[in-house]
């Protein structure tokens, strides 16, 4: 059918034009983590001289749960948003104590974590666990938006919702993480919010905005 022929697709693009990202070497969900809290604030070059850093100065979770605040500031100077890695430690310690510092598999459970919000959960277990949860962040709903001509304005929270809705319709229930990351790669690369060009998009037969010359109006985002 026809979402079949849309994952296949988007993963046989992602399959041959995928970046070459030291966290897409692991499934570390500890790593995959880190990861992720990064790519939250900052970009892709950036971050991943840090990661490699970090994970070499805190290979296990344990590391991470005992480091000192010397240690976290520097490994996170440069990259903003300190709170985000005293959160970690936190998180870290959750582990260690709730987990028998395994870190957990299931959606709910990570979720619990410090720090960790709906995004962060979805990425984390449908990377590192291969489960089908959707990933949604603000470049997801822009891809979202122009394939399916939505409406919904994407800087508003309660519209997060309903993408999570719609990927979980779409993933694909076999490689739900690099389903996320495909769209992930795609809103970075070619579906960007300046000088998109959908004629040159994958999917560009499944796009609705582009079929229907739409697309400029996508994605709907109040003015701030
Ligand atoms: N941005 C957020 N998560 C990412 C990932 N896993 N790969 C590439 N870019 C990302």
């Amino acid at each position: 059918d026809k979402i079949e022929a849309f994952r296949k697709t988007l993963l046989d693009w992602y399959d041959a034009n995928k970046r070459d990202l030291p966290w897409r070497r692991t499934s570390n969900p500890y790593y995959i983590w880190i990861s992720e809290i990064m790519l939250q604030q900052t970009q892709v070059d950036t971050v991943i001289p840090y990661y490699e850093r970090f994970i070499d100065t805190l290979p296990e979770i344990s590391d991470l749960a005992e480091a000192s605040e010397d240690t976290l500031l520097k490994l996170w100077e440069g990259l903003g948003y300190y709170s985000r890695v005293r959160n970690m430690k936190i998180a870290a310690g959750q582990i260690m104590t709730d987990h028998n510092g395994i870190f957990p598999e299931e959606y709910d459970a990570i979720k619990s974590l410090k720090g960790i919000g709906p995004y962060t959960a979805g990425a984390v277990s449908s990377i590192a666990f291969n489960q089908p949860q959707p990933a949604v962040d603000g470049n997801v709903m822009r891809v979202l938006s122009r394939l399916f001509e939505i409406e919904l304005d994407i800087g508003k929270a309660s519209s997060r919702k309903v993408f999570e809705e719609m990927i979980r319709l779409l993933i694909d229930k076999n490689r739900p993480g690099d389903f996320n990351q495909a769209l992930m790669d795609l809103g970075a690369t070619i579906c960007t919010p300046r000088n998109y060009k959908p004629e040159m998009s994958p999917v560009k037969d499944f796009n609705a905005s582009y079929l229907n010359e739409t697309w400029t109006r996508y994605p709907v985002k109040a003015g701030k």
